[in-house]
């Protein structure tokens, strides 16, 4: 099936996007390292030599305690921060030496994002709100609605559709930010902690949901986390302790 959005995709990605690297492989890095320099002249090695491999069609969490570096490598992987040394490889390219303008169109027609803090228009329904990102990412008016219905129904929430933010749960926004990010069929999402500002029950909800949108619509998602409880579920774990990937 064709239709304006992929015809676009075809159009700017054509020479970006090649075939995949390994086979179940969408997305790997090696030997990355991030530094930063600090106000006082001195650097944080905030990433050292991480060499992961994350799998098309899985749940993949990096846990980590605070300030183990798990923001910073899901930021690299995402296409929105670069590594000091070191390569993302995402579909077979070496995305860092890719342009500004290619590592735009990889995030916004590839790859979605889901943050801790849920970013919704506050004064937007739920439909609102996805069909605002399916708007922006050009979909025909024809295939939109039927798209967002679809997403919000596959998140569990087609009876709260023409509820605002404020008149839903914490859990519930979240949900709706994850119907937003999968709407435009991303191949990849990134979670960076998005159960963090959730209760115990409500946070397993999401990651449950996660595991189900791996598994039935053969998403991959990656998120981070610094619960332990979240982990069972993932299909991989990477655990980083001060920059570094520990077994
Ligand atoms: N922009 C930055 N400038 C300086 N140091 C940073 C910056 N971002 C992160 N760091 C440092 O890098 C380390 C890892 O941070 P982060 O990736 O945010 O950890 P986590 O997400 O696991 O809590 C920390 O020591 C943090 O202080
Ligand atoms: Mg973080």
């Amino acid at each position: 099936m064709t239709n304006a959005v992929d015809e676009m995709r075809a159009k700017t990605l054509f020479d970006v996007i090649k075939e995949p690297c390994g086979m179940d492989t969408i997305l790997s890095t090696e030997n990355l390292c991030r530094d930063f320099k600090i106000g006082d002249g001195s650097v944080v090695n905030a990433l050292k030599n991480i060499n992961i491999e994350i799998e098309k069609g899985k749940l993949t969490i990096l846990r980590g305690r605070s300030g183990s570096g798990k923001t910073t490598l899901i930021n690299i992987l995402g296409a929105l921060d670069k590594p000091t040394k070191g390569k993302v490889m995402f579909g077979g390219r070496d995305i860092t030496r890719l342009s500004e303008r290619a590592r735009d169109d990889i995030r916004r027609y590839k790859m979605a994002f889901v943050f801790q803090s849920v970013a919704l228009m506050s004064g937007m329904t739920a439909y609102e709100n996805v069909d605002f990102g399916l708007r922006l990412a050009k979909y025909p008016y024809e295939e939109r609605d039927k798209r967002t219905r679809e997403c919000l129904r596959s998140v569990g929430l087609e009876k709260r559709m023409f509820h605002r933010p404020g008149e839903m749960s914490g859990g519930e926004q979240q949900r709706v930010a994850i119907a937003r990010a999968i709407a435009h069929k991303p191949d990849i999402i990134f979670a960076d902690e998005p159960t963090a500002e959730l209760d115990t029950a409500t946070a397993l909800h999401v990651v449950k949901l996660f595991k189900e949108l791996v598994a039935r619509d053969e998403m991959t998602i990656i998120m981070t986390t610094h619960d332990p409880s979240m982990i069972d579920i993932a299909d991989k774990v990477y655990t980083l302790e001060d920059g570094e990937i520990v077994e």
